[in-house]
């Protein structure tokens, strides 16, 4: 990692329409991210964690900019700006899908779900070439071939199994074949939604490690989603916590494991069963009542109904990001000391 920045995303929303009634009108708006900031470094794995339903997806998908696709009304705020060696900057949130595909070759993602990510009816040479042959017309079929190969030498995977389907293989290859598929464009920044939550534990770890390794040996930076939070402290640089389309705190990856502040934070690292003697002694904070309809997110801090130390005050402003130290920012003025 250094101090490079790759990807700057600042004060995104995206506002989902809700329609209904006879004549199907837009009824109301699904704040699913409402103002998220935080940046990605050259080489640097940020994660991204929160209850499921708090905007993680979202993000990562208004990054490679397919929201459009899902829904034409989506309304998509804010910038996200992608930085490139040579320190040209871009706003790719609104790119059109001929002016976003240069960004794609250099964004990949990754899924949770290796089985239904993967194109059944594709051999996997015929996977892995899919990105090359958009991304790079001008190979030869023998270049395109030597390519898949060596990608498949790259995620560990045996050159014999090009020609295999992907039904032919466990969960854990299936996402080695997705990663070797993302990397085939040289990508600089790859986003991982969840890429090993639905995986057996023991793979999961082999999945991280050639994560890991990849990340070193080509310089790639990681965006890793997910709700795992032992994972996530594993692998990650820096950790941003989100809740209810909000980012509550970031910090390096240790600050939000160890020293979390926000009671939000404080609350989701508590229900991790921990066998670190860091964590001994700790107080287990349990959260209290469910997680509020997106589509009625409460006043100032939405987390104030399930806050262990909410106060009147809290239903009134809409805590903003605040620094504690040059790599710790928390939104709680309460929680700051
Ligand atoms: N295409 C969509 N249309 C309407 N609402 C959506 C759409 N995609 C996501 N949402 C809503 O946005 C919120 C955030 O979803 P998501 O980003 O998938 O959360 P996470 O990945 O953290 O579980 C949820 O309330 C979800 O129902
Ligand atoms: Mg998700």
């Amino acid at each position: 990692m250094n101090n490079s920045i790759l990807l700057e995303v600042k004060n995104l929303q995206v506002y989902f329409p809700v329609f209904g009634g006879v004549f199907q009108k837009k009824v109301a708006e699904v704040k699913a991210v409402d103002g998220v900031s935080f940046t990605i470094h050259r080489g640097e794995t940020f994660g991204l964690v929160g209850e499921s339903g708090c905007g993680k997806t979202t993000v990562g998908r208004a990054i490679i900019n397919v929201l459009t696709h899902v829904s034409p009304d989506v309304h998509i705020g804010g910038e996200i700006l992608y930085h490139d060696k040579d320190g040209t900057v871009h706003n790719i949130t609104k790119l059109s899908s001929s002016a976003m595909k240069v960004f794609r070759s250099k964004i990949q993602m990754i899924f949770q779900d290796p089985y239904s990510s993967l194109n059944s009816r594709l051999s996997v040479k015929q996977i892995i070439s899919e990105p090359l042959e958009i991304h790079e017309p001008q190979l030869s079929q023998k270049e395109v071939e030597d390519k898949v190969l060596w990608l498949l030498e790259k995620v560990g995977l045996q050159p014999e199994y090009a020609n295999r389907f992907p039904h032919e293989f466990s969960g854990g290859q299936r996402q080695r074949i997705g990663i070797a598929r993302a990397l085939a464009t040289n990508p600089e920044l790859i986003i991982c939604d969840e890429p090993v939550s639905a995986l057996d534990v023991s793979v999961q770890a082999q999945v991280i490690n050639l994560m890991e390794d990849l990340r070193d040996e080509f310089g790639i930076s990681y965006l890793f989603i997910a709700h795992d939070l032992s994972v996530v402290h594993h692998i990650s640089n820096r950790i941003g916590v989100m809740y209810l389309g909000n980012m509550v705190e970031v910090g390096m990856a240790d600050e939000i494991y160890f020293y979390s502040k926000h009671p939000y934070s404080k609350a989701l690292l508590s229900s991790v069963p921990i066998a670190d003697p860091k964590q001994k002694g700790k107080q287990r904070i349990l959260l209290q009542g469910d997680i509020p309809n997106p589509l009625n997110k409460p006043s100032g801090c939405s987390f104030r109904t399930r806050c262990p130390i909410a106060i009147d005050d809290c239903a009134n402003h809409t805590p903003q990001l605040l620094n504690i130290s040059d790599t710790h920012s928390i939104a709680c003025p309460y929680s700051i000391s």
